[in-house]
Parts: C-alpha cells; structure tokens; sequence
C-alpha cells in the first residue's frame, strides 16, 4: 500500500516536472488589466496614486522582469501572462505584467543591467500597433526619440537594458508582425541587448500557440544562460486566494451577479462609458436579413439615446456577450462545482501585483457566465496544465500525451473545434473537481467584446446604430455544430423581441435578462470604437466600395448618408458598390432599401452585383471589378475614394491585386506601377480596408 502511494508521489511529481514547461493562457500577475479598477479610478478623476514610473513601480514590488503587452483583442495579453508565470514558477523571475498604456518609457535608459524587460506586440491594419501601444510605438519609432538622461539616441542611451520580444500577426497581411519588427530593430540600434531569437506567431499560417512553444523554450535558455538563473522544479502555486463566503448570498446587493463594475451594481450606471463601462443598451428593433432556413443574419437597431455615446458613420460597435447556458453548464459540471454555482466566493489576489480580472464578492457562475471565454479554441499548454489534477490515471496519461504531441492534439481536440470542457469530457465522463478554481481564473482568457461595423449613417440616425451581423454556426463533419457566442446570443434576444418568451435556439438558452434582470426589455451591453473608415468629406467626391456578405454593413450607412445628403440638395458624387452573396433570392441582404435608395439617388448610385451560386462558374466580387475596369479608373481619376470591407481577408487580398492590375492595364503602365500606387493609395487614406477574420 505504501509501495502504491509512493509510486503515485513520483508519477505526480513526475508529470508536474514534465509540464512545467507548459503553463496557461490567462491571467496572472496582474495579467489582465483590471477593467473595473479602471473604471472606478477614471470616474472618482485620474488613476490615483498609480504611478507611471516603470522602474519604481518594479523597485517598489520587488521585480525584476517587466512584461509588457501591446493588445487588441486579448491574445498577446494571454502570451504575456503566460511568460509571466512560467519566468516566475519556472525560473524565480520575479515578474511583473504591464499594459503599455499605463506606463511612460522616456526614462528605460536608466533600466538596470540586471532585470530583464519583454515586449509582447500584436501588429493591426496597415502594420499599426493595437490601441494601448500606440503611444509606445510612437516613442521608439519617432524620428527624435529621446530620453530623461539627454544621451542622444546615436549614444546607445540603452546599453544597459536586456530585452525579449514576441510579435503576434497574420501573414496574410501585408505588413506582417510589423510592429515587433520595428521595435526590436529600435532597441536595438538604441543599443539594448536582445536574449534569444525574435519570435513571431503567425495567425495566418494557424500556427500561433506551436510557433510560441517553439520559440520559447531556446528563449527561456538563453535568457537562463545570460542571466544566471536557475531552471527548478515549479509546482503550480495559485494566484488568487478563492474563499467560500457562507454568510453571504447571491441576493446580496454586494454580490456581483455579471454587472461590469460597482456603479453598475449599485443600479446608477453613469457615462463617460467606454471600453471598461458599458452602456446597457436597448435594443430597438432587430430583424431577419436573409430567406433562407438555414441561415440567420441579423439586422439590429440598438439605440444610444441618453448615454452621451456619439458616433461617426464607419466607426464600430462593440458588444459584450454572456456564454450560453448549456455551456455554462458543462463547465461547471466538467469542475465539479455546478452544486456550488450559486455559492457567492471571494477572489483575492495573492501577488501583490496580480489583479482579479472580475469583480467580487461574486459567483462560480457568474464568472463562468459573464467573464470567462469558455467556449473559444483550447490550448494545448492550458490542457497540460490540467494534468496533476486529472480525475485518474488514464485520463491523465492522455492530458499528458495531449500536451506532449502536437499531431494527437490536432487529432483529437483542434480538428474537432472542441471548447475546454468539451475536450475533457471526450477523455472521461469524471468530473475534474480537482483543479483549483484559481487556475481557472488564471488560465481561461476573459470573455471579449466583439466589434461590429456600423450600418447607419451618424447623419441620419445620431442616436442610433444598426449593426449587421451573421449568425455563427459551423457544423464540423463527424463532430458538433460550433455556435458562436456573441452572434446566438443576439439571436436569441431577436427571437425574444419577436414574443418567444424563453428562447433557445439550439437549446443555448442564454440569460438574456441579464444580471438581476437589469437588461430585461431586450437591452445588450455595448461601447463605441472609432475608427479611420471614414466617408471623404466631401460629398462630391467619388466613392467605390467592395463589400460582400456582411461586407456591406459599413456601406449600408455610406449609402444611407449619401441618400440623405442628396435629399438635402447637395451634390453627391458617384457611389459604386461591389455587392456579393450566393443567390439574389436568398441572402441578398437590404435589396429592397437599396432599391429605395437607387430612386433617390438615381445615376450617382450603381450596385454591381455577384451572385457565386447562380451560375456554375464561381462569380466574386473581384471578377465584377475588374469587368468594371474602365468605370473603375475613370472614378479613379476623379479622386475616387476605395473602401474594401469584409469578413474574408483572401477577398481583400485579391480585390488589392486586381485594382493594382485594372491601374496598370487602363493607364498602360508596368504591373509593379499599379501596386504602387496601389501601395500609395493605402498611405494618403484614399485606399481604407475594414476587414476581419
Ligand atoms: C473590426 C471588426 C468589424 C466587424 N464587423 C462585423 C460585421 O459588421 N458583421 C459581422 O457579422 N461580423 C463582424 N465582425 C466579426 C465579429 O466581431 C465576430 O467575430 C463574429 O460575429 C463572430 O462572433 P461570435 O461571438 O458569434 O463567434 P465566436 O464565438 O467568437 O466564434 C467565432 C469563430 O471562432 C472559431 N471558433 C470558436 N470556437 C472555437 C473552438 N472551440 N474551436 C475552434 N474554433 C472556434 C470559429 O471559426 C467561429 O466561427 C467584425 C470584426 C471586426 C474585428
Ligand atoms: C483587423 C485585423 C487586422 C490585422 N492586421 C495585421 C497586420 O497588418 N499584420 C499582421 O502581422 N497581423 C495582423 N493581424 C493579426 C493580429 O495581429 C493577430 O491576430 C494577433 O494575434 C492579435 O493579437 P491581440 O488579440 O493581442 O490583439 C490583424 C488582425 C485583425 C483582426
Ligand atoms: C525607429 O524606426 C523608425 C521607423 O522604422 C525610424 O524612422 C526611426 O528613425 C527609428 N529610430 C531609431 C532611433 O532608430
Ligand atoms: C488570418 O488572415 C486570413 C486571411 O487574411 C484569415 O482567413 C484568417 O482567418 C486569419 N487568421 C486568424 C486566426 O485570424
Ligand atoms: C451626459 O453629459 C452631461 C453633460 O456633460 C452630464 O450632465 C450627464 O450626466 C451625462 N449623462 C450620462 C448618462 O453620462
Ligand atoms: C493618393 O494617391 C493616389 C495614387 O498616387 C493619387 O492618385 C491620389 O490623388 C492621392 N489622393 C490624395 C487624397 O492625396
């Protein structure tokens, strides 16, 4: 019997040595900014007493590795985190995450030679920084960057500083990693010592999470060589200190049942609202697009009336989801904690610098519910992760096998488009009621808004945006049918205004009341994120648009405010649009307002239609410009403005080179002439792309 224990000791032992390496894609160490403390500080005026001073902030928490992130939607957040831990468990960094944002950086001439600075950088539109690095890029790759010290930038101001980079991209696009690039050539020439290769993951390729582990580990020994530091034996050590609080319940109005932050709680939610504030919208109308059974597309008029959001025709809604039910509940059940989902908990941090990504006191399903993206791919370190904590031995001999091959892993999990809880529940029907709640919080990303472009015009309805947007569903053969979050859940609250009283399309059942009821009456939680896609100013001016599928939204307002603007007497320029779907009966989105807007603006409006399941010969959009090449550059000539818009970047590719061609051909110039001015367009703003994936 002892024989037995011991032997279960050094298999534990064992694989927690073997996954070290391995650690989750998540929060820690202060990893997610917390959006609630934000929100608190910037209403009660500035971020008290936070100081902007990296190298204090470090003296004062006692660290010697910042991690710093440039992140738009999560994911180079996540890889940050996860550096962040494995420096620390593994190799004793005492590490710190940072968000670019909250720091300045014209005093890194005086980093000490013996702490270690990492850049985490994802690269957006026309290689652009994300949001919170802009001010970062724009100090290191200025012309005049300059620091505290005065030593000009050709006296290597940065000789002591050592530093690691990782980009995040998508080779698809034209500049790829672009922001990384640059910055670590900068730091570089400004005389600071990169450790190790300059790694980049690649979106594009699908190769993100492999080209990251493959990166790192030549990392981690570099840096352990340059450094002195010690690899160990880590064991997982928890961030957050999760208590049960049996005193307290759920109807407590302390208890945070998925309200964003405390004045949500308190029921007297106030402006400015933001990205860390949403304003709990009513939703004013919404209805179906497309004629078919198969296929939803919504239409939805979300109105902004008394919240002092403003917005500019072309710029994007974001819209905050909670998970499905019946995702939820295989969650909670998959953890062993569905008999305790209501229980209310509080989350402290246990570093001093980690903060909780959520607001507490709350719930084991609220959390779950409203924060945590639970249903998105699974990562094959955060699985490893699990292994010490597997129900028994068979299934954590496959979590390890999972881990350690790349092949089975594609084979068994990626292939199949499981979440988290649905690969668990492939390898055992036990409950895994031994993960510590803390590696949950830790590991799983928080739950991100989605953006969508608007498809009003600002002109006509200033207190109202539409969006357009189609509903999520991906049967994967021999598999399930993946739902997206965001897009069924607002196909739920559709179906709910229609007068289904408990809608569950799928059986997904989503708490569309929201917390405490607080967004019954159909209401969704939304921010506004401006953006550079913008109509010229000039109405006369000639614009062409090539928008397929939901392509169209942001075109659906340009149109709609041209209408408006012609309605007025204003001279309105030509307005051509490249609109694509399978089949003018099915999905031919708005064609009866297109109608109505082709009598009002008569000539100056042309729609070019390509329907690719009429004929049997495939018709896209780019066939239909290029067939349009005279019209095209004649526009052209006239300092047309061009717009591409929608969810397949392959199409924004090919419509760039076709352009580039029609240019070359109608002008009579070399094929390199037309993609540079093609290029050039991009540069002066007269070519803008507003593409997803
Ligand atoms: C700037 C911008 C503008 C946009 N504008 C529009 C617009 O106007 N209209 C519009 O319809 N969309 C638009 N989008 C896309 C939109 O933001 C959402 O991405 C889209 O609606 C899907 O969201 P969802 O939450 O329903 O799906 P999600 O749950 O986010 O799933 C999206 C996809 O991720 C993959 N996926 C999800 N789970 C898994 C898994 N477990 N394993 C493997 N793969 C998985 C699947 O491919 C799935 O289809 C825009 C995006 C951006 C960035
Ligand atoms: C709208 C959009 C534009 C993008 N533009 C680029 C680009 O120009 N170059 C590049 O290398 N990657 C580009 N990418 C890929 C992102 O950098 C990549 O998906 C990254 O993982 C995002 O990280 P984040 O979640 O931290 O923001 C783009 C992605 C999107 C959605
Ligand atoms: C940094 O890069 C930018 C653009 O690549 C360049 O213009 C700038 O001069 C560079 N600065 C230094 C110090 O190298
Ligand atoms: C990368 O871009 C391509 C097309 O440009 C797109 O199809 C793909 O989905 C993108 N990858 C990711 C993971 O965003
Ligand atoms: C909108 O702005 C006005 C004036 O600045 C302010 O008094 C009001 O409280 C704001 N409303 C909201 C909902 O933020
Ligand atoms: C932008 O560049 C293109 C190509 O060189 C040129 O034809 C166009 O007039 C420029 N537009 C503006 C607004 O400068």
């Amino acid at each position: 019997m002892a024989q037995v224990d011991t032997l279960d000791l050094v298999v534990l032992v064992a694989l927690i040595v073997g996954t070290v390496a391995y650690f989750t894609k998540g929060s820690l160490w202060g990893v997610v900014k917390d959006p609630y403390a934000t929100t608190y500080s910037t209403i009660n005026g500035a971020k008290a007493g936070q100081t902007r001073d990296i190298l204090q902030k470090m003296e004062e928490t006692g660290k010697n590795c910042v991690i710093f992130y440039g992140s738009q939607t999560g994911t180079a957040e996540d890889y940050a985190s996860r550096l962040a831990k494995e420096g620390s468990q593994r190799f004793g960094l005492k590490t710190i995450l940072a968000d670019l944002e909250d720091y300045d950086y014209d005093n890194l001439d005086k980093f000490p030679d013996d702490k270690l600075a990492v850049f985490v950088l994802a690269t957006y539109g026309e290689g652009e920084p994300t949001d919170n690095a802009v001010d970062f890029f724009q100090f290191v790759s200025g012309e005049d960057v300059s620091f505290e010290s005065g030593v000009p930038a050709d006296e290597k101001p940065l000789s002591n500083m050592k530093y690691v980079t990782f980009g995040l991209g998508n080779n698809t696009y034209e500049h790829y990693n672009a922001v990384v690039r640059i910055v670590d050539t900068n730091l570089t020439k400004l005389g600071a010592k990169r450790i190790g290769t300059a790694g980049e993951g690649d979106d594009g390729a699908g190769t993100m999470e492999e080209d990251y582990l493959a990166w790192k580990e030549p990392m981690w020994k570099a840096l352990a060589e340059e450094m002195g530091l010690e690899e160990r034996e880590a064991v997982y050590e928890a961030a957050f200190e999760i208590t049960e609080a049996p005193d307290m319940s759920p109807e407590d109005d302390t208890v945070y049942l998925g309200e964003p932050n405390q004045n949500h709680l308190e029921g007297s939610s106030q402006g400015p609202y933001h990205a860390h504030n949403p304003f709990i919208a009513p939703i004013s109308e919404s209805r179906e697009l497309f004629n078919v059974k198969d296929r939803n597309c919504l239409h939805m008029e979300i109105s902004l009336a008394g919240s002092n959001l403003t917005y500019q025709t072309g710029d994007h809604v974001a819209i905050w989801p909670t998970n499905a039910g019946k995702e939820v509940d295989r969650f909670l059940s998959v953890f062993g904690v569905a008999d305790k989902r209501n229980s209310v908990i509080k989350v402290k941090p246990i570093d001093v610098t980690a903060k909780v990504p959520f607001p507490t006191p709350t719930t084991y399903d609220t959390i779950v519910r409203y924060h945590s993206e639970i249903c998105g791919p699974v990562s094959r370190q955060f699985v490893s992760s699990l292994a010490p904590f597997a129900p028994d031995e068979a299934s954590r001999a496959e979590i390890k096998r999972l881990g350690e091959d790349k092949d089975y892993f594609q084979e068994r999990v990626a292939s199949k488009y499981y979440n988290l809880a649905q690969a668990l529940e492939s390898i055992t029907s036990q409950p895994f009621s031994s993960v510590p709640f803390s590696l949950l919080v830790e590991g799983i990303p928080k739950i991100q808004p989605r953006y969508y472009s608007i498809s009003s015009s600002s002109l006509v309805q200033s207190d109202k945006v539409s969006v357009t947007a189609v509903v999520e569903s991906i049967r994967v053969p021999g598999a399930h049918t993946v739902k997206g979050v965001t897009t069924n859940y607002l196909y739920s609250l559709k179906l709910k205004q229609e007068g289904d009283p408990n809608p569950d399309p799928h059986g997904l059942t989503y708490a569309i009341t929201g917390p405490r009821n607080k967004y019954d009456g159909i209401h969704v939680p939304v921010h506004i994120r401006h953006s550079n896609f913008k109509l010229p100013s000039d109405p006369s001016k000639p614009i062409i648009m090539i928008g397929p599928g939901t392509g169209v939204a942001p075109f659906r307002g340009f149109i709609q405010e041209r209408a408006a603007l012609a309605a007025k007497g204003e001279k309105v320029g030509m307005t051509l649009l490249f609109f694509g779907c399978r089949n003018r009966n099915e999905d031919f989105m708005y064609k009866e307002e297109f109608e109505k807007y082709q009598s009002q603006l008569g000539d100056s409006l042309k729609i070019v239609t390509a329907f690719s399941r009429e004929t049997s010969q495939k018709v896209y959009v780019q066939h239909r410009l290029r067939e349009e090449a005279v019209l095209v550059n004649e526009l052209l000539k006239q300092k047309a403005n061009f717009y591409v818009c929608g969810d397949a970047a392959n199409m924004a590719r090919e419509v760039n080179v076709v352009l580039g061609q029609i240019i070359a051909e109608q002008r009579g110039l070399a094929p390199e002439k037309g993609e540079e001015i093609v290029k050039h367009m991009r540069t002066n703003g007269s070519y803008q792309e507003d593409v997803w994936s």
